[in-house]
C-alpha cells in the first residue's frame, strides 16, 4: 500500500508517446527527469501495459511506495475505457484499470488523458483561481478536452470529436497538431483551422478561458496571438507535462478533485465514437 503522499508518479499515456515522471505534489513540478517511450504500433493493451512497465523500470519506481496515476487518450468510466480513436479497438469497453492493476501488481488511479491536464492547470496552473468555465484542449496526435465549470472536472468532454460538417471529420482529424505534421501545413495554415475550431467551440459554450496543452504548447507563440476569439487563450503553464503532473496530482485516492456526479448510467455512454 502506497503511504507517501507528498509524491506521485504520473504516467500519460498518449497516441505517439508514453511519457513519466515523479511529482511533487504539493508544488505541481517534476522531481524526476521526465522519461519516454515510443507508443506501440497499434498500441494493444499488453504493448501498452509493455511499455508502462518500461517507463517505471527507467524511472526506478517499480514497487508502490509511491502512488501512481495512469493517464489514457479515450473516454474512462468507473475505470473502464469506452472509446478508441488513436489506440487500438480493443480498448472499447476494456476493463482498463483492472488491467493495468493486475499487470503493474499495484493500486493506480486512472482517467482520461485531457481530464488529468485540465486537474494540473486548476491546482497549479493557468486555470489557478480561475472561475467560470474554462476549457483546456490539448493539441497533440488527437483534440483532447478538459471542461472545468467553478473548479470543477465535468469529465469526458471529447471535444476534439466535434464533427467537421464539411468534411464529415472528426475535428481532430483536420485540426490536431498531428494533421499540421501530415499535411506539413505552415503555421499560418494550422491556424486557419485552429481558429475555425476555437470559434466553433467558443459558439457552442461561450467559456471564459481556453487553455492550449499538448506538445506544441511551448510554441503557442506562432499560433496563439494569431487567433481571433472574444475568449482570451494562453499556453498551459505546464505545456506538455501537464498530463503527467495531472495523472500524479489524481493518484492519491484521499485526494480526489472534485469531479461533477455523472447521472448517466454505464450502459448508455456510447461504445464508440461517432464517424
Ligand atoms: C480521444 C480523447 C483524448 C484525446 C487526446 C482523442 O482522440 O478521444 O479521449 O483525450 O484524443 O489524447
Amino acid at each position: 500500500m502506497a503511504t507517501d503522499k507528498t509524491r506521485a508518479v504520473g504516467v500519460d499515456i498518449g497516441g505517439t508517446g508514453i511519457k513519466a515522471a515523479i511529482v511533487d505534489l504539493q508544488k505541481g513540478t517534476l522531481l524526476s527527469d521526465r522519461v519516454k517511450v515510443a507508443t506501440p504500433l497499434g498500441a494493444e493493451p499488453k504493448d501498452v501495459l509493455g511499455a508502462v512497465l518500461e517507463v517505471l523500470e527507467k524511472l526506478g519506481v517499480d514497487d508502490d511506495a509511491i502512488p501512481l496515476g495512469v493517464a489514457f487518450p479515450a473516454i474512462v468510466k468507473s475505470g473502464r475505457t469506452l472509446s478508441a480513436a488513436n489506440v487500438s479497438k480493443a480498448w472499447i469497453g476494456f476493463e482498463a484499470e483492472k488491467f493495468f492493476e493486475d499487470g503493474l501488481g499495484r493500486d493506480i488511479h486512472f482517467a482520461n488523458d485531457a481530464d488529468v491536464a485540465g486537474v494540473a492547470e486548476m491546482r497549479y496552473g493557468a486555470a489557478r483561481d480561475a472561475d467560470g468555465l474554462i476549457i483546456l484542449t490539448t493539441l497533440g496526435t488527437g483534440i483532447g478536452s478538459a471542461m472545468i465549470y467553478n473548479g470543477v472536472l465535468i469529465p469526458n468532454s471529447e471535444l476534439g470529436h466535434l464533427q467537421r460538417a464539411k468534411h464529415g471529420k472528426d475535428a481532430e482529424a483536420f485540426a490536431a497538431y498531428s494533421a499540421m505534421e501530415r499535411e506539413a501545413l505552415s503555421w499560418e495554415q494550422w491556424t486557419e483551422r485552429l481558429q475555425w475550431y476555437y470559434s466553433y467551440v467558443e459558439f457552442l459554450f461561450t467559456p471564459d478561458l481556453f487553455i492550449v496543452g499538448g506538445g506544441v504548447s511551448k510554441h503557442g507563440d506562432k499560433f496563439l496571438p494569431l487567433l481571433r476569439l472574444n475568449t482570451p487563450i494562453v499556453a498551459a503553464v505546464h505545456r506538455n507535462n501537464a498530463g503527467i503532473i495531472g495523472a500524479a496530482a489524481l493518484a492519491l485516492a484521499t485526494d480526489e478533485p472534485r469531479v461533477a456526479r455523472s447521472a448517466t448510467p454505464l450502459e448508455s455512454v456510447p461504445g464508440n465514437l461517432p464517424g
